[in-house]
């Protein structure tokens, strides 16, 4: 495994990399941002450790940001060096994207047990992959659909860093929870799969009793996702996959479905869910109708606050606008071009 390191202090710098290296890893130093990032663009290595402090065109939030924006293929483990007990730094960081601190001055063992955490992780990424090949499978019968998932997890973890960086939602988000939502919001509707195609594929409005049938594909995937949880019952990853699947489709004033959930009932991860896929859902053509501008969806959702949508979300969202573009914009499907 090799680890990127990037420190404009030159002894810390090769502190780290001695220490790595006796520890049998590959080290790449870097002492600019902007290197490292190029480095982890051509693939070089997918673990990088980071000082909070770096200075340059590139500091250590944009850093953060850049890689979680670009969306690389596979996940990309941040480690960033903060001073000891600074939490400001410790809260912005994660909200930046990090996934874990290594404390300076640092302790050559901690150091090294975290970037094996880190390689515990990055190797669960196959995992990833195949979880998210499984929503697609699921997704693959709607053809309308497009990259709907790939945008609605994006979303996603972007509400959720942004309330992490609100005090009251401190204790209920974590870096995990953060990639939790990232990895499992994909499997939302794989309940679709048992909704007969004359349903599903309908190019109107659904009537009441297709409506009704429609609406279990939220408990059909919970019940899928708790044929899993049995047999773990303590994998937090299907906890949340399964808090999703059941609750995406509940609104705040308790007239969702399926259970009539209402306010902090419903899960913060289906909460935000919730927003991320009808946002998604208005700024795509559907068989049922044509894509929504921006400006319209966000009105619409502005106007179902505190109705259907956790006012908390929503804002969330209006203070993400420029992200939530830019996403739409990486994830559209273009028309191949013919030569
Ligand atoms: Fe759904
Ligand atoms: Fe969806």
């Amino acid at each position: 495994m090799r680890v990127i390191v990037v420190d404009q202090d030159r002894v810390t710098l090769a502190l780290i990399s001695n220490t790595l290296t006796a520890a049998g890893f590959e080290v790449t130093a870097c002492d600019d941002a902007a290197e490292a990032l190029e480095l982890i663009r051509q693939g070089i290595s997918h673990l990088v450790i980071a000082d909070w402090e770096l200075s340059g065109k590139i500091n250590a939030p944009t850093l953060c940001q850049t890689i979680r924006r670009e969306e690389m293929w596979g996940y990309v483990y941040i480690i960033l060096l903060t001073l000891r007990n600074d939490t400001q730094d410790r809260v912005n960081g994660l909200t930046a994207g990090a996934d874990d601190f290594l404390a300076k001055p640092f302790d050559p063992d901690e150091l090294v047990a975290r970037v094996r955490g880190g390689e515990r992780v990055l190797s669960l990424d196959t995992r990833n992959v195949a979880i998210f090949a499984m929503a697609k499978l699921a997704e693959s019968r709607d053809p309308e659909t497009g990259m709907h998932l790939e945008r609605v997890q994006s979303y996603s973890r972007l509400l959720a860093q942004e309330l992490f960086s609100r005090d009251q939602y401190r204790s209920q988000i974590t870096a995990d929870f953060i990639r939790w939502v990232y990895l499992t919001s994909p499997l939302h509707d794989i309940g679709k799969v048992a909704i007969p195609d004359y349903v599903l594929l309908k190019p109107g409005r659904l009537n009441d009793r297709e409506f009704a049938l429609m609406k279990t594909h939220t408990t059909l995937g919970a019940n899928t996702i708790d044929i899993a949880l049995k047999k773990f019952p303590n994998v937090a990853f299907l906890q949340i996959a399964r808090e999703i699947t059941a609750t995406h489709h509940e609104r705040i004033d308790g007239t969702g479905y399926p259970t009539q959930m209402r306010e902090a009932e419903i899960p913060l991860s289906g909460r935000i869910v919730a927003v991320a896929d009808v946002y998604d859902a208005l700024t795509s053509k559907r068989l049922y109708k044509d894509a929504f501008s921006h400006e319209v969806a966000k009105s619409m959702i502005r106007a179902a606050t505190g109705t259907q949508f956790d006012p908390d979300v929503v804002d969330a969202f209006l203070r993400n606008e420029a992200a939530f573009l830019t996403i739409r914009e990486r994830f559209t499907e273009r028309p191949p071009i013919l030569t």
